[in-house]
């Protein structure tokens, strides 16, 4: 961190992110460590709602294989719950609370008695975007080898884990009655809202002592972090497409979230494996390393499209 620092980041960060005023070192490096406490944070209780959820589903899913899979994964998830929990606890010190968007989702997922919604919500819509996330986390905390190995190995699982979603789920869409089908695309983009504003961030700038509305209008209107929400949705709007249901009502949706761009991407069962977006993947290495900034252009003139 402090070598960025002496790279010129401060430069940078104000550069790219224009703050709603410009910022320090110290101020850049408080914010860094509470945005990574609280991304890990949220991905504890994430993991948390994942160990409940696909208990669930080893209860409800209809076929005896599947059974046999997500029983495999309510281990993962178990080891996952442990080792974010360490982590936070025994190396970083900080943590951060469930935010209420999120904590609604996992709600819904957990409860809800269809236990293709249950699915639905977990493998393809709350691991998807965890393993965006994770993605952007490695990137961010490039100089800790611990993490890096953390996350690397925790992402494998949940490649797996999503790909299993779409492959269980495929063919049951476009099976289903248009009032049951009606059910579930009104879950996706409820659910895709919820997600988008778990990424807002308010309690850090709270947490920090900060002007929590001045900042989250900043968090809200900025072209490099509607950009980085957007980004968390790669994996999810490919696998929707795969399973039938990026039909007329959620692409409407997603059109006004300008969430469309990602359709093409490859899906779980095509490359399990999630790369965060090449234009993302530079940007922050352009943001860690301390090069100038040239070519973020193309993120913010798409994200400036909202
Ligand atoms: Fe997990
Ligand atoms: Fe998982």
């Amino acid at each position: 961190m402090q070598q960025r620092l002496d790279n010129g980041m401060a430069t940078i960060v104000n550069t790219m992110m224009n703050p709603p005023m410009p910022m320090e070192d110290e101020a850049i490096m408080r914010m860094q460590l509470n945005m990574n406490a609280f991304m890990l944070s949220q991905f504890l209780h994430g993991e948390q709602g994942a160990l409940i959820a696909t208990a669930k589903i080893v209860q409800g899913v209809p076929w005896e294989e599947a059974k046999y899979y997500a029983a495999n994964q309510v281990a993962d998830e178990a080891r996952h719950v442990e080792v974010y929990h360490r982590y936070l606890t025994e190396k970083l010190g900080i943590s951060y609370e469930i935010v209420p968007s999120l904590r609604t989702l996992l709600d819904d997922i957990v409860k809800d008695p269809r236990w293709d919604v249950t699915f639905l919500g977990m493998q393809i819509m709350v691991e998807g975007l965890a393993l965006a996330a994770f993605g952007v986390t490695k990137l961010q905390m490039a100089d800790e080898p611990l993490i890096q190995d953390l996350i690397t190995r925790v992402m494998q699982d949940e490649s797996r884990h999503v790909a299993f979603g779409v492959l269980t789920l495929n063919d049951l869409y476009a099976q289903m009655s248009s009032s049951e089908l009606r059910e579930r695309e009104e879950f996706v983009i409820e659910a895709t809202y919820l997600l988008r504003d778990r990424l807002l961030m308010e309690p850090v700038f709270e947490r920090l002592g900060w002007d929590v509305p001045l900042w989250t209008e900043w968090a809200k209107g900025t072209p490099f972090m509607i950009g980085f929400r957007q980004m968390m949705f790669s994996k999810i709007v490919p696998n929707l497409k795969r399973l039938g249901l990026l039909t007329p009502r959620v692409r409407d949706a997603y059109a006004k979230m300008d969430l469309l761009r990602f359709e093409h991407m490859k899906d779980s069962v095509e490359e399990p494996e999630a790369t965060p977006p090449h234009e993302l993947v530079e940007l922050l290495s352009q943001l860690m390393s301390g090069k100038a900034a040239e070519s973020n252009g193309g993120l913010q003139q798409s994200a400036a499209a909202q």
